[in-house]
């Protein structure tokens, strides 16, 4: 059996490598002149784990010739574990004849995979899916670690829909939590309300979301924060993907940090210990 990293989760692939005792496959990769991609496995394989995430789209393709790849060198039994699972968030049709990305990227998946593991996918529905070939590797706990680890005192989530993770970050930290009221005005625009309850002066917050993209959400809940009076606002995330760069966050946001489901300055915490744990408890 080998790991197979994509090139967008080559650090993490590595560690899970390290930790399971499992070695990496040897993998080239080029484009031709029009800018298509080439695979190629360097060395023979039977069972083989593909990591790598399905975000951006063209590491749906690297993906998808990395499989056919591993075919054509041997391969047998194939799992695949997408630490950040792109295309989730179109997890149902909001609008009549729209795409639904989720139902259709996992059914090319499932077709392809005997098992795939994702890292905190963004819901239920996208998980479901999957159907019984899905399993869904939570973070949470390493999040509340860190937060403990760092000094914090309440955890807050932008909106009710990660408030039950905040809770168990919470729990874990050893801090209460609570939650702000967020309304998504467009792809980029965020409205956020402060609960009448919630009092955040002085205190140093760990703001706490699944997903950092635009990063709009931050910024509106750092500022409203800060205007509340918090001491400091230290954000922690579970994939952090920054498609408008941190300068923004100047003077709102003492602090960054992201599990490595998404590799980048500020992923600090390992996904790699749980990632092995979950293959080491399938494959025995
Ligand atoms: C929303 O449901 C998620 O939990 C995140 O809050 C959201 O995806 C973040 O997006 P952005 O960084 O673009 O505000």
């Amino acid at each position: 059996m080998k790991i197979v990293p994509l090139s967008n989760s080559e650090g993490l692939a590595s560690k899970v490598s390290t930790k399971l005792g499992i070695p990496l496959e040897r993998i080239t990769r080029r484009r031709f002149a029009d800018g298509e991609l080439y695979v190629k496995l360097e060395e023979p394989i039977d069972d083989a784990i593909i990591i790598g995430n399905t975000y951006p789209d063209s590491s749906i393709i690297e993906l998808i010739l990395t499989e056919d790849a591993i075919n054509n060198a041997g391969g047998k039994r194939k799992i695949l574990v997408v630490p950040y699972y792109g295309y989730a968030r179109q997890d149902a049709m909001f609008q009549q004849y729209e795409a639904v990305s989720a139902k259709a990227l996992a059914s090319i998946y499932k077709s392809l995979f005997e098992k795939i593991f994702v890292v905190n996918i963004h819901s239920p529905e996208g998980l479901s899916y999957l159907g019984e070939k899905g399993k869904e590797i939570r973070s949470e706990v390493e999040i509340g670690k860190q937060i403990r680890i760092d000094g914090n005192d309440i955890v807050v989530s932008p909106d009710d829909g990660f408030s039950q993770e905040a809770g168990i970050i919470s729990q874990v930290a050893g801090i209460p939590s609570s939650s702000l009221n967020k309304k998504r005005v467009s792809d980029t625009k965020v409205l956020i309300e402060f609960p009448e309850d919630l009092d955040v002066n002085g205190k140093r917050v760990a703001l706490v979301d699944d997903l950092i993209s635009t990063g709009g959400t931050i910024l509106e809940a750092s500022k409203l924060l800060k205007s509340k009076g918090a001491a400091k606002v230290n954000v922690y995330c579970i994939h952090g993907l920054f498609i408008s760069g941190t300068s923004k966050y100047s003077g709102y946001v003492d602090k960054i940090v992201t599990t490595d489901t998404v590799e980048g300055p500020f992923s600090s915490i390992t996904v790699s210990g749980l990632i092995a744990q979950e293959l080491k408890e399938y494959l025995k």
